[in-house]
């Protein structure tokens, strides 16, 4: 199986490339930003047309949330115009395309996990150009998977959210985390496990839109203090001493957020027959891989 994966640099692209590389039935072309462009259709056009990829894995985004209320056209020209000329690529070639897609293009007044056919009313710029891009590739090639998923962290790529509490873990003692965001830490891992065993499942049983997140919920807050007792499990040098709940108030952002996005994942699990670990689970995975063995 030929594969062209894009965004090979990212949080989820990395996994990808790494657990795709391993694989000898497959063909990989692994981009990243310095070998595709995606501020550049024809570049687009010309990779997929010179590859012929039969599968295309959109790993690559502008994900930076209010940044992106900064930049809307930059955000627009990755996150929408980009997955649109991918697509439109993808039918001239025959290929699928699988592209990645986020719980912000969600407004999070539910209180319930949202389906897959959920209505759609993202709050920033961000989630907007998210959601174009969506539309773009349901617009452009019938052969697509869009695939959900939410609050991402991993132990590669630049930054996330993860990374940054055990790096002010062990320089300050005190942090204020918001606790009225609720939604459900994924390991860009366990993301790109699920994109690898739906591989094989891709055809017109299967196109569509999923929700893909590790399983249970948690708020920011929460997500915050149990970074912070893994790490002291593993032994980190930690100065904090008190995590401090906070309201989405009192932490103004340029970029609104939904309060609420918990994606329910019931129709991946019935394709692929498993449940995602619980997202603790996955931490203290991520956290042994950042930081070496868990202790015994
Ligand atoms: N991060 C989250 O919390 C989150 C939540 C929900 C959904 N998602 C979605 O999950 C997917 C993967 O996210 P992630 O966390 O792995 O993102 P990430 O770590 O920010 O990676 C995105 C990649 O896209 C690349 N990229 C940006 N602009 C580009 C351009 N003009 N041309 C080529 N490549 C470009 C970046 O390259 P550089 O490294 O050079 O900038 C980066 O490697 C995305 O679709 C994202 O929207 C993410």
């Amino acid at each position: 199986m030929k594969i062209l994966l894009i965004g090979a640099g990212g949080q989820v692209g990395q996994e990808l490339e790494q657990l795709l590389a391993h694989d000898r039935v497959i063909e990989l072309l692994a981009c990243d930003r310095t070998s595709l462009d995606l501020t550049q259709p024809q570049a687009i056009a010309d990779q997929v047309a010179a590859f012929r990829p039969q599968v295309i894995v959109n790993a690559a985004a502008y994900t930076a949330v209010d940044k992106a209320e900064a930049e809307p056209d930059l955000a627009q020209a990755i996150n929408a115009l980009a997955p649109g000329a991918l697509a439109q690529a993808a039918t001239q070639v025959g290929a699928s395309l699988v592209h990645i897609s986020t719980d912000y293009v969600f407004d999070g007044i539910q209180s319930v996990p949202y389906q897959e056919d959920s209505p759609c009313n993202p709050l920033g710029v961000y989630g907007d150009t998210k959601r174009a891009g969506e539309v773009a590739v349901m617009a452009a090639c019938d052969r697509h998977i869009i695939l959900r998923t939410a609050w991402v962290y991993g132990a590669k790529g630049k930054g996330n959210f993860a990374k940054t509490i055990l790096r002010l873990a062990q320089e300050r003692d005190r942090l204020r985390v918001v606790y009225d965001q609720i939604g459900t830490p994924t390991w860009a891992y366990d993301i790109a496990r699920a994109i690898v065993a739906l591989l094989p499942q891709l055809g017109p049983e299967t196109y569509g839109t999923y929700h893909f997140t590790n399983s249970g919920v948690a708020s920011w807050y929460d997500f915050a203090v149990a970074i912070v007792e893994e790490a002291q499990v593993l032994g980190l040098p930690l100065t904090l001493e008190e995590v401090e709940p906070i309201t989405t108030a009192d932490y103004p952002t340029p970029a609104r957020r939904p309060a609420y996005s918990v994606l329910s994942g019931e129709k991946i699990a019935g394709m692929l027959g498993t449940t995602p670990p619980h997202w603790r689970q996955s931490l203290r995975q991520m956290l042994s891989e950042l930081y070496g063995s868990m202790p015994s």
